[in-house]
This record gives C-alpha cells, sequence and structure tokens, in this order.
C-alpha cells in the first residue's frame, strides 16, 4: 500500500538549505537536474537568501536591463529593471528617447509620510473615544518618536494624527492614523512598532479595545510626480497623439481597459522597485487602490494636448520606496542598481519611478493605437518560443528570424523551422 506523503515536517526552518533541499527532492521525487538547478544560487548567496526569509532552499534570478535616454529633472540617468516581459525595458528607452530633446521628465513628490492605522473596537460612543485621541496628540508624538530615535535624528518622526470613525457591518470602529515622515526608509517597521506602542495607551484613555495596528499600503500622503511632453514631430504626427488620448479616455471610461494600462504602468514601476530590492507588492496595492480615489477604477496617468498640440503626459501615484533597510541594503544586486541609479535619496528613487511609470505608458498605448503591440513583443518573444522548440546556440536567432518573417510565432512552426534548419546542415 502506498503511504501518503505529509507535508507536516516539524523542524524544516531548522535544517540546512541542503538538508531541506534533501527533504524537498524526497518528497517531490526531484531528478538530478532539477536539484542541480536549485543549488545554484547566483547573485544571492544561500546564507542571505536565509536571512531575508524563512524555509529556503534556492534562489531565482530574473533579467536586469538598463532603460536608456531617460533625463529626469534635467539629469540623465541611467535606470535597472527587473523583470521577466520582453519589451517593458525597451519601451521606457523608447518613451525617454522621444521626449529627451523636449527635456525628459519633471518630476516632484508630496515627500514620505506613510500612515499606519490602529483599530479601536467595542467602543459605545466613538465620537467621544475620537476627541479623547485627538486630545493627546502631543503624548502619541512622543510615544512614538520614542520608537525611533534614529529616525527622529535625521528630521523623521510623527506629523501628525487623524482618527476617523468606520461604520461597519459589526460595530462602530474608531480608526486612528499615525502620519509619520519616514524620510529615506520604505516605514513599514517604523509605523508598524509606533502602532504597537502606542495602542495599550489608546485603549487605556478610551476603554476600547486596539487589534489592528499596521501600516497602510494606501500611501496617498508618499504621491511620487511625473510629466513630460513629447513633440508631435517626435511621436509621428497628430494621429498617434490623438491615438494616445482615445487610449487614455477608454482607460478613464472603462476599468477593464484601465486595469491592463495600469499594469501596463506597473511593469515600468514594478521592474524598478524589484531590482531597487522593494516592496513590489505594497505599490501594486497602494497603486491600484489609488486609482479608485474618483469613485471608479481609472488612468493613474493623464494624457491631453497642450496649447502648442503636444501630446502632455502625467501620472501621479503612491511611492512607498526605500533605500535603507531590507532588502534594498542586504541584496547585493539591490545594492548595485542603486549605485546605477546614483539616489541619494529615497524621494529621487520615488521620482524617477514615476517617470517610468508614464514613459511605460507612452510607448504601451503608442503601440496599441498604431501598429498594435505584437510587433515589438514579435523579435523577442519569437526566440522564447523557438527555445522552447528545442533550438540551441545559434539555431535560436535563426528560428526566431524565420518565425517573424512568416509572421506566424507558434512553438509548431518553430518546430518546423528546427526540423528543416537542421536537415540543411
Ligand atoms: C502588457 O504587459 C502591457 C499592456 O497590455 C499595457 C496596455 O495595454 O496598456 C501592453
Amino acid at each position: 500500500m502506498k503511504v501518503a506523503k505529509s507535508s507536516r515536517i516539524s523542524g524544516f526552518h531548522a535544517l540546512s538549505t541542503e538538508e531541506r533541499l534533501a527533504r524537498v527532492a524526497g518528497f517531490c521525487d526531484l531528478d538530478k537536474e532539477t536539484v542541480a538547478q536549485l543549488r545554484k544560487y547566483g547573485d544571492l548567496d544561500a546564507e542571505l537568501a536565509n536571512r531575508l526569509i524563512e524555509n529556503v532552499i534556492g534562489t531565482i534570478s530574473l533579467p536586469v536591463g538598463i532603460a536608456t535616454n531617460m533625463k529626469i529633472d534635467g539629469q540623465d540617468v541611467l535606470i535597472p529593471m527587473a523583470t521577466e516581459e520582453s519589451s517593458v525595458v525597451a519601451a521606457v528607452c523608447n518613451a525617454g528617447r522621444q521626449c529627451y530633446d523636449n527635456g525628459g521628465f519633471a518630476t516632484s513628490s508630496t515627500g514620505a509620510l506613510m500612515i499606519a492605522q490602529v483599530q479601536l473596537t467595542q467602543i459605545s460612543d466613538p465620537q467621544y473615544a475620537r476627541l479623547q485621541i485627538l486630545e493627546k496628540e502631543e503624548e502619541i508624538k512622543r510615544i512614538c518618536d520614542a520608537c525611533d530615535p534614529v529616525l527622529l535624528d535625521h528630521g523623521g518622526g510623527l506629523q501628525s494624527i487623524e482618527v476617523r470613525v468606520l461604520t461597519t457591518a459589526a460595530e462602530p470602529m474608531v480608526v486612528l492614523h499615525l502620519v509619520v515622515d519616514v524620510k529615506d526608509a520604505m516605514g513599514a517597521n517604523a509605523v508598524n512598532s509606533m502602532a504597537e506602542a502606542v495602542a495599550p495607551f489608546i485603549e487605556q484613555w478610551t476603554g476600547g479595545q486596539v487589534l489592528l495596528r499596521i501600516l497602510s499600503n494606501l500611501a496617498d500622503r508618499r504621491l511620487a510626480r511625473a510629466r513630460a511632453v513629447w513633440g508631435l514631430d517626435a511621436i509621428g504626427g497628430v494621429a498617434v497623439r490623438d491615438g494616445i488620448i482615445s487610449a487614455y479616455q477608454m482607460a478613464q471610461a472603462d476599468p477593464y481597459r484601465a486595469t491592463t494600462h495600469n499594469k501596463g504602468i506597473m511593469n515600468g514601476v514594478s521592474a524598478v522597485v524589484l531590482a531597487t530590492g522593494n516592496d513590489t507588492r505594497a505599490i501594486e496595492a497602494g497603486a491600484h487602490a489609488y486609482a479608485v480615489k474618483d469613485g471608479q477604477y481609472g488612468s493613474l496617468t493623464h494624457w491631453e494636448v497642450t496649447a502648442q498640440g503636444d501630446l502632455a503626459g502625467s501620472i501621479e501615484l503612491p511611492m512607498a520606496v526605500g533605500i535603507i533597510g531590507g532588502a534594498t541594503r542586504l541584496h547585493p544586486t539591490a545594492q548595485a542598481c542603486l549605485k546605477i541609479l546614483a539616489v541619494d535619496s529615497a524621494d529621487r528613487l520615488m521620482r524617477i519611478i514615476a517617470a517610468v511609470g508614464l514613459a511605460q505608458n507612452f510607448s504601451a498605448l503608442k503601440a496599441l493605437a498604431t501598429t498594435g503591440i505584437q510587433k515589438g513583443h514579435m523579435a523577442l518573444h519569437a526566440q522564447n518560443i523557438a527555445m522552447l522548440a528545442g533550438a540551441q546556440g545559434e539555431e535560436i536567432a535563426r528560428v526566431a528570424e524565420r518565425m517573424v518573417q512568416s509572421e506566424t510565432v507558434r512553438i509548431d512552426v518553430a518546430q518546423q523551422i528546427l526540423n528543416k534548419l537542421r536537415q540543411e546542415t
């Protein structure tokens, strides 16, 4: 009788990476090649990987590409992007090139204000409790600032508090917002510690019970903005400009389209966030929540015609990224990417990423409104398909080229071309 395998493996976390891999290989009947693949640690060694997360058995590498042609606030910058998707890096290069002579991108931000939420329950008089908490602002500031003297030394710390009363399906709740200037940190740890420190006092002052104490990823006090003008000549004329604007208007009117439109923006944004060791999920969640701020999910960018008839693009989105702490500091490739970017503050990084999001959206909309997206995708996509069909070395480019010429990029076509090519040689 076959004994069922059990995923209840006690002490798995205490094993070495090699021992864990052996256990996984046994459980999943992994062949030697698969185990050897998992043993390749790439740019992050096993020891460091083990410090970042639990139960490590390997790492996974992604290509880091450089977006060229980007001028941001008068400064030329090379931008590292980590992504598995073809055309994403090229899209930023193309958008940057087409607005370079117009001065590139101008950016701004609201600074690095993060929000932590403290949820207060079991309150019969929430409005009364709200005022009780507001009256304690100075004391709350003292408690919060004591959590992070280093942040305070750098000019950060609690900026203000807000208290909201929520009507919920369960009971009224009072929610305290701690608005904290986190300076060059992403800030999650700083604000979460503050929320936890202040919680017992909130209970004491109000008689209620605190449950959640956690940051909000809707970082709408930490907005990054970028704008640029693309000249009509640079983009190919009025029809292209109007096509881009029409594509944008569709996104504004239709959440089905807006989701894809914003996904394209996040192709660029997340690639830089990842390359710098920042939290892609935090940025994604914040961006999509911000896209619904006007009541309906819409575009994170805006596209308009300037008085001169050129194309003006702008973007505004939450951007909770840091340049100190966590993987940004520990991951050697993230450190290298920060060096390439030459950023000296989280604020500069926020603004660069916003510019990349706008550039990405420009190229996607331009392609969609003109030749379609597939043409640009094809060259690299065809190479991927050629590899999947078994092409090796020089065969890859030759199979891909023939597929693109035949305008049919499919694995069966790649296989046919490959067979033919091998017969020819
Ligand atoms: C593909 O990853 C991104 C696009 O779908 C974005 C868009 O449609 O705007 C091309």
